[in-house]
């Protein structure tokens, strides 16, 4: 006999969406249940990047313990780089918001601690395999746990924060996928021991291609170089690694120390056909996928869940559909104008390998063109920083 748990909305994915949506809904006196295949510790030893919009913080700010505002950095701009001149884009100046440095992993730490402590079901080492009765009202998740052992999870409703190999996904799509976009150059990312090369974040564009200096602590450094997707990152010596930064920041001197991590990050743009069938829905990278140019990852996954959280508490509070008949299309809005931001400034900094010098020099017009205006700084600033939720 396999064993069923009960629960109001079960959730497959302890990452900042699963986790974010468990605390919204518990604030409304909502019970939920969290499975994730990994360890809490894998979960909050994932490296990912590292910027949270305004309206990410002031909701993380609201968890109990939450360090946002005492271990993250407000930055209130930051700089474009092309033909080794630097052009600051002024955040409050020019959206009246700014974002801030906070690492997803320390934010899923901060998560983690106030959910568990708050009493919240969380089952690590869990494996969903399947979800069934999307289009009924006591939708379930087939799971496996650590020894495997089978059980199920049966909800009110079930949703899908699990990542961009979600299983959920299949309830909702089948096989009808959605809509993607693959891009010819991936980034090579280190962590390093070195000093802060910069006060905020140098998105840089050179002949030879982009590079991000990004901060972490004031002996940590992040940054990243555009690569080609099937290069190995063991393959660069460190003095390759920093010869190669160095010609890409054009005009600056990094401060260079030990590299202690490297990774290659492939990167696509994706969007699920279908955000939702009956009680069962996706959110986050389940939902969608962006290049990490934009800065938008998990700030598209937050906006996604504050909206279902919304819709739920109607559905399961006062038995009003309505918000959620309306929540994948409201939530597809937000997401397609991320889509094209994150499109737009992968395409604007990094050189194509196949770019023409017709390409290369419309590529500098189109810099030039956003640096000089301040209608194109406030649009780049606006994107940046997030638009406000309504
Ligand atoms: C990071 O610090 O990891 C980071 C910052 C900005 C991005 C991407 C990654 O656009």
């Amino acid at each position: 006999m396999t064993t069923t748990v009960r629960t109001r909305v079960a959730i497959v994915g302890a990452g900042p969406a699963g986790l974010v949506l468990s605390h919204l809904l518990a604030s409304s006196g909502i019970d939920s249940v969290i499975l994730d295949q990994r360890s809490r510790a894998d979960i909050e030893q994932t490296i990912r990047a590292g910027i949270l919009e305004q309206g990410t913080v002031d909701l993380l700010a609201t968890i109990d313990g939450s360090r946002v505002h005492t271990v993250g950095q407000r930055h209130d701009g930051i700089e474009l780089r092309f033909e080794g001149e630097g052009h600051r884009i002024d955040f409050p100046g020019l959206a009246g918001r700014s974002v801030w440095l906070y690492p997803q992993h320390e934010a899923l730490k901060d998560l983690l601690a106030a959910r568990i402590g708050a009493g919240q079901d969380i089952r690590f080492g869990v494996t969903a395999t399947a979800v069934e009765g999307a289009d009924g009202d006591r939708p379930r998740i087939v799971a496996v746990d650590d020894a495997g052992v089978p059980f199920e999870v049966e909800a009110d409703f079930v949703v899908g924060a699990d990542g961009s190999h979600s299983v959920v996904r299949k309830a909702i799509s089948g096989s009808h996928g959605g809509f993607f976009r693959e891009y010819p150059f991936a980034w090579f990312g280190i962590l390093c021991e070195a000093a802060p090369s910069a006060e905020e974040l140098i998105y840089s564009n050179s002949p030879d291609g982009f590079a991000l200096v990004s901060q972490r602590s004031a002996t940590v450094q992040r940054m990243y170089f555009q690569c080609d997707p099937t290069a190995d990152a063991d393959a660069l010596s460190e003095a390759q690694i920093w010869e190669t930064l160095q010609r890409r920041v054009p005009g600056t001197t990094l401060v260079e120390g030990r590299v202690f991590q490297r990774d290659v990050l492939r990167f696509r743009s994706f969007v699920a056909r279908d955000l939702r069938r009956g009680r069962v829905a996706i959110v986050g990278d389940a939902a969608h996928t962006v290049p990490p140019t934009g800065a938008k990852g998990m700030n598209l996954a937050v906006a996604d869940v504050i909206l279902l959280a919304r819709a739920l508490e109607a559905l399961l509070l006062r038995s009003d559909e309505a918000p959620l008949d309306g929540w994948a299309e409201a939530a597809l809005v937000r997401i397609w104008k991320a889509q094209h931001f994150s499109w737009w400034m992968t395409s604007m900094l990094h050189v194509a390998p196949e770019a023409s010098e017709f390409d290369r020099r419309r590529q500098l017009g189109e810099l030039r063109s956003v640096v000089s205006s301040e209608a194109g700084r406030t649009y780049l600033a606006e994107g940046y920083t997030g638009w406000p939720l309504g």
